[in-house]
């Protein structure tokens, strides 16, 4: 029987990858959104696979959508937490709600995301938690001090979900890419964004599918004995 996967943020941008490629391994999938309407029928009419609109930030609600996912599809073996958000501003400039916001979605959205498959991934002894990270959370970024702490907070959350999950068969392990061509990073200023690429060696921006490929790895049989790990997808552009 098929596995099950759960990719939050998975009709767009590196979720939108990352639910094709899953799909495209064999797993039955599901994909969350936040608002999109258009974006998700749309993705869905090409794909095939389900979305399910809900709040990761808000934990009443993924649990009621996880629970109506695993109702529709069976138990979620492999969960992508993928959904992210930037409000980017210098830190004298930042307002809390914009850290706020930031810090719900991308940090509490993953606890809300894991939280409820995980006692049924312990008690079938087996699961795969893959959490997408960030570059910026490993290095910080001017504008970011917001998105930098959830994505080094991220790095936090699986090092102990490892742990904890190891002998439950589980794995929890992180994904930290590099400046992706995506609406996210298309939207920084067009001149600051010349300047990023710029200090990227490899002298482009990454491709979504370069990152759904680790998520495909990091969730297959041959990745069970890496646990707490991070894949730095980033063109040579930082080293930790
Ligand atoms: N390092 C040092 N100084 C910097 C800087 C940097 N990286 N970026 C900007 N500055 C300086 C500018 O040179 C400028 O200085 P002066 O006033 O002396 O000229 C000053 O800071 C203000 O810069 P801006 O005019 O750009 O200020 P702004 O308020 O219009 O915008 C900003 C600030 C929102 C942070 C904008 O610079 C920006 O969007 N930067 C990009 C941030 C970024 O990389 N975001 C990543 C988004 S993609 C993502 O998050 C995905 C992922 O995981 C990688």
């Amino acid at each position: 029987m098929a596995r099950v996967a759960l990719v939050t943020g998975g009709s767009r941008g590196i979720g939108e990858a990352i639910s094709k490629k899953l799909q495209a391994d064999g797993y039955d999938v599901a994909a969350t959104y936040a608002g999109n309407d258009e974006k998700a029928a749309a993705f869905t009419a090409e794909t095939g696979i389900k979305t399910y609109k809900w709040n990761v930030a808000d934990y009443d609600a993924s649990a009621a959508g996880i629970a109506q996912v695993e109702a529709d599809m069976g138990p979620i073996d492999v969960v992508v937490a993928n959904a992210g958000i930037t409000r980017d501003a210098p830190f004298h400039r930042m307002t809390p709600e914009q850290w706020k916001e930031v810090i719900d979605t991308n940090l509490t959205g993953v606890f809300n995301t894991v939280h409820p498959v995980w006692p049924g991934m312990r008690e079938r002894k087996f699961g795969r938690v893959i959490v997408i990270s960030s570059i910026n959370g490993q290095k910080g970024q001017f504008g970011q001090v917001n998105y930098a702490a959830t994505k080094a907070g991220d790095l936090g959350i699986v090092k102990s979900l490892a742990q904890e999950g190891a002998r439950a068969g589980i794995t929890a392990n992180a994904i930290c890419p590099g400046y992706i061509a995506t609406e996210m990073v298309m939207a920084i200023p067009e001149e600051v964004r010349q300047k990023i690429v710029a200090g990227i060696p490899a002298g482009r921006l990454g491709e979504p599918d370069e990152i759904a490929r680790c998520v495909a790895f990091l969730a297959s049989d041959d990745a069970g004995f890496i646990n707490g790990s991070t894949i730095s997808a980033n063109g040579a552009q930082f080293f930790v």
